[in-house]
């Protein structure tokens, strides 16, 4: 059989209000072309992210009744404790209420100002996170990540000879390494097993830890599954033991592959680290055994931590992200390639030719979604990371892309099919799609609260 079906039913429904497009351009108007400022009962397929987005299991309702809320020594966390162990194998396991607090823990105990992060691309919270330190984050992506129409298997991969540069140069001022698995910001694009185990040589040769931003690693060890040569008859599990197995320490935001509709991990190696860590968990998070989780959400994030690494469940998961990319293709529709594994990125230049990139291409593109069908998408690019210069012009990034995000194990196969045809029509009538410009930019992040107007 060609036909991979959703392995699940379903049991519990929420259901959806339909608008309609005059009442969705009064919406948007309302929240000052923001879609994040929009009411979520006001959007009708919400590709926001794929972040604490997604559905949990009947496995994972039954632990939340389990869930042990005792302030100190539960047996909640010592399942989340074993279970995290499991897969990524290191000595200390910290839990946290989500990724970027384990971000904002890390930073705070071992990065100093002036010290330099390197990743592959750094997710937009971390960082902030570093730059919060007064510290440097810095991309080395591979060459091939920046073009969209680059087939090369594992666009996430980093560019190790400038990693080996930039350590040659100042490895005194980095504190760790971190690889973002699969790369959210440069396309949910995998990073090769291969890519791993030679970063850990050229880390280790400095002694210089590395880390790994796990939000999405069930995601990428499918993909190695896939794409990899010498994968292809292990299974998820063993896959991912093997990725963590190169690394020092790991961060994880559990919103996304442990299916936790909140939560967050540090797991490392260090002793004189964790201690740190632990500190100051203590005073930000909570106590050393629930840091900033309720019992019942330990449990949720332990059963999804297993659950997420089912093989049937990451075939389809794949495989229905993939549909939806396929099936714009075919219309012509400008995207990132090849597909992401949580989210098919729209290229909003290419989409919008006749928008400048004063005029915000891929943030009037993800407006006119809401407009048209009422989706609602994330724009990652000029909004979230164009820079103004201090002789006023602008920076923009290489890629200015609106993210289609989809939730884990929570829309069908029509709400893609939908999706697929809303976006088809709007590329027929995109000449029509108006440029924005802003009303209101904060310097941080953007994207979360910037107000906006049409272009006259
Ligand atoms: N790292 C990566 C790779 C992420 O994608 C995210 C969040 C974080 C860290 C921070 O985790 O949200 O739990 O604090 N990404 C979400 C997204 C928000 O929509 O891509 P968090």
């Amino acid at each position: 059989m060609k036909t991979i079906i959703e392995p699940f039913r379903i049991k519990v429904v929420e259901p959806i209000r339909m608008t309609t497009r005059e009442e969705r351009q009064r919406k948007i108007a309302e929240a000052e072309y923001n879609p994040f400022r929009l009411k979520a009962e006001d959007v009708l397929i919400d590709l926001l992210t794929d972040s604490g987005t997604g559905a949990m299991s009947t496995h994972q309702w039954a632990g939340v009744m389990e869930g042990d809320e005792s302030y100190a020594g539960a047996r909640s966390f010592f399942r989340f404790e074993a279970s995290v162990k499991s897969v990524f194998g290191h000595k200390h396991v910290i839990p946290t209420h989500q990724g970027r607090a384990s971000e904002r823990l890390l930073c705070a105990a071992v990065v100093k100002p002036g010290d330099v992060i390197p990743g592959n691309t750094h997710f937009d919270t971390t960082r902030a996170n570093i730059e919060a330190s007064h510290a440097e984050a810095v991309d080395l992506p591979i060459p091939e990540a920046r073009d969209p129409e680059n087939l090369h298997p594992f666009k996430g991969n980093m560019d190790l000879q400038k990693l080996e540069d930039l350590l040659n140069k100042e490895h005194h001022r980095v504190p760790f390494v971190l690889i973002t698995a699969t790369n959210n910001s440069g396309g949910g694009q995998p990073v090769s097993m291969a890519n791993l185990r030679e970063a850990k040589k050229v880390c280790d040769a400095f002694g210089v830890p590395l880390f790994l931003d796990a939000a999405r690693f069930a995601e990428n060890a499918y993909f190695i599954k896939l794409r990899e040569p010498g994968y292809q008859d292990k299974t998820p599990r063993e896959i991912a033991q093997e990725m963590f197995s190169y690394t020092d320490g790991a961060l994880m935001s559990m919103k996304k592959d442990a299916f936790g509709n909140i939560g967050g991990v540090i797991s490392l190696n260090s002793d004189a680290w964790a201690e740190k860590i632990r500190t100051l968990l203590i005073l930000t998070e909570g106590f050393v055994t629930y840091g900033g989780l309720a019992g019942r959400d330990l449990e949720a994030l332990a059963i999804g931590l297993e659950e997420v690494l089912e093989e049937d469940y990451l075939r389809y998961r794949i495989a229905s992200t993939a549909y939806v990319g396929q099936h714009l293709d075919e219309l012509g529709v400008p995207l990132l390639k090849p597909f992401g594994g949580h989210a098919i990125y729209l290229d909003g230049r290419r989409f919008c030719e006749h928008l400048p990139d004063e005029q915000l291409p891929g943030w009037a593109l993800s407006v006119a979604l809401y407009e048209h069908a009422g989706i609602r998408a994330c724009e990652i690019g000029n909004v979230m990371f164009g820079k103004k210069l201090p002789d006023g012009s602008w920076q923009w990034p290489a890629l200015d892309l609106v993210r289609l995000a989809i939730p884990r194990r929570v829309y069908t196969q029509s709400h893609m099919d939908y999706v697929v045809e809303a976006i088809g029509e709007l590329y027929q009538q995109r000449q029509s799609i108006p440029g924005l410009e802003f009303v209101y930019r904060p310097d941080v992040l953007p994207h979360f609260s910037a107000r906006f107007r049409l272009r006259s």
